[in-house]
């Protein structure tokens, strides 16, 4: 359960406490005896430890010692590893509430330590009969003089400092939300199931949500989409979600667009072995789009943002598409599907295709893509690519060491794009083996005609051992990152829309 975070004004003696502190001399006077001062030292000096725990009467006191890194990026993420490993300590107590006291005015430090906290709660036991290892923490208090003196005005800098805790119980509700639906096999979560799923969340935030069915992708002539779809049992989805409040800064709106695979066995193209093994998780980029789209209007940020989730299994049924068939698509062009294993690429290209209405000033994709990326960069980050928005990949990048959401970016050179073009149709589906990432990134651009970010989240969505905070399954990747990058776009105000 997401243990809720909150400001206090004050600390009691006899609670669960941890002490975020600089540097050992910032150590209040009073609270320690001096047998405690000198554990306390020899813990950090001569053990190494950051963290410093030990109990009193029933209730324990953790000293957390910021620790020094050449950037803030890198401080910001050891406090919110430090949170989650002292959440863990917490919850073997089974303590149910912690204070989190801001000894040497490290607001943000203090914030990112409560996220981390936070987020490394998260359990997916919906399926578990026995709920005896269920974690306890509920509530996490701040005790910071800086955060008491501006409370809620979300002006803290830097880092998870920018988001007041109300943003960050909202955001954090969020990427709980999506590791949900990502966590969630294919057997419960059809395409069907999840659109339902996202008309819930916009009913919950107050964003519009329409829910296209096959008889309307048919009339759209999205052939990606249905291309796909050929091999299942299950009819597609597509699900857009709509935030456009009166006073928002942009006229044209921002468009996340994620690929909903529900489940990918490859099609005919059927994955070898082991390889499709997780492949319930190639949705993350689809529940990662609506998720950020709810996070924002839960938010009620002035900013205009669509949230488009094409959804489909792919399977290899007997009306299955296979190697060879020529798919039309939503803009018109013609695809030569020569692996039906890349099907994310199809799918979002009607998406991509379909984006064109609105004029977007911006569209980010979110997709798990390729293996090839998971290869070149593995799970601390995804693959990023721009077409005609450099500057916007800079600030997204940025939002990215922000929140620990990393991007590396790869270029979109057009000879890359040479090598997906077919013989007998506009495109074909694969290249020929080489910069898989990136040939797949280009296919996607032949479907824009606006600024494009394209993310391959197919390395940092989905993890089978824990890595801190984000813990074993769905990570929620792109949810924090694309609220951060939002967030700027309040303050950025309306300077990009023509
Ligand atoms: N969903 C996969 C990509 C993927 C692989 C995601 C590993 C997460 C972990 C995608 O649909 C796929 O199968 N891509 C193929 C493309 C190839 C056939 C050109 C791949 O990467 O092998
Ligand atoms: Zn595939
Ligand atoms: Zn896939």
């Amino acid at each position: 359960m997401l243990p809720k975070i909150s400001i206090t004004d004050r600390t009691q003696e006899l609670e669960n406490l941890v002490l975020v502190v600089r540097s050992l001399k910032a150590l209040p006077d009073g609270v320690f005896t001096a047998s405690e001062m000198s554990f306390i030292r020899r813990q950090h000096k001569e053990l190494k430890k950051d963290i410093i725990s030990y109990n009193r009467l029933g209730n324990w006191t953790y000293v957390y010692v910021i620790k020094e890194e050449k950037s803030d990026y890198k401080r910001l993420e050891a406090s919110r590893k430090a949170g989650k490993k002292v959440g863990e300590m917490l919850n073997s107590q089974k303590a149910a509430k912690v204070v989190v006291f801001d000894h040497d005015n490290h607001p943000s430090e203090t914030l990112a330590f409560a996220e981390g906290m936070a987020l490394g709660n998260y359990q997916f036991m919906k399926y578990k009969a026995d709920k005896e290892k269920k974690n306890t923490l509920r509530k996490i208090e701040i005790y910071s003089e800086p955060v008491n003196r501006e409370p809620g005005t979300g002006s803290l800098e830097p880092g998870a400092g920018n988001r007041d805790p109300g943003f960050m119980n909202i955001v954090n509700d969020a990427v709980y939300q999506c590791r949900d639906l990502i966590n969630e096999p294919a057997s419960y979560l059809t395409a069907t199931v999840f659109s339902k799923e996202i008309e819930k969340l916009g009913k919950e935030c107050g964003a519009k949500v329409e829910v296209m069915n096959k008889k309307k992708l048919e009339v759209l002539q999205m052939g990606g989409i249905l291309g796909v779809n050929q091999g299942s049992h299950e009819p597609p989805t597509f699900t857009v979600m709509e935030w456009k409040p009166a006073d928002a800064v942009n006229k044209k709106p921002i468009v996340f667009v994620g690929k909903g695979i529900v489940f990918d066995t490859g099609g005919m193209n059927l994955k070898p072995g082991d390889s499709m093994l997780n492949m319930k998780d190639d949705m993350s980029g689809a529940a990662a789009a609506a998720l950020a789209v709810y996070a924002i209007a839960k938010a009620k940020l002035p900013v205009f943002v669509v949230g488009l989730m094409p959804a489909t299994d792919n399977r290899p049924g007997t009306k299955a598409i296979v190697p060879g068939d020529v798919l039309k698509m939503h803009n018109g062009m013609t695809v030569e599907v020569l692996n039906t294993d890349a099907e994310g690429r199809l799918i979002l290209a009607d998406a991509l295709s379909y984006a064109r209405k609105y004029k977007p000033e911006l569209v980010i994709d979110m997709a798990t893509l390729t293996g090839a990326a998971v290869r070149a960069i593995g799970k601390f980050a995804c693959a990023g690519m721009e077409s005609g928005a450099p500057e916007e990949l800079l600030e997204l990048t940025e939002s990215g060491f922000k929140t620990s959401e990393r991007i590396v970016e790869l270029p979109m050179w057009e000879e890359y794009g040479e090598l997906i073009k077919s013989e007998i149709a506009d495109l074909k589906n694969i290249g020929p083996g080489d910069a898989g990432t990136i040939t797949a990134g280009k296919f996607l651009e032949k479907f824009t005609d606006y600024p494009y970010i394209h993310l391959d989240i197919a390395g940092p969505a989905f993890l089978d051992k824990a890595d801190s905070y984000r813990g074993i399954g769905g990570t929620g990747f792109g949810v924090r990152l694309l609220f951060d990058y939002v967030m700027k776009r309040v303050s950025s105000g309306d300077e990009i829309t023509g």
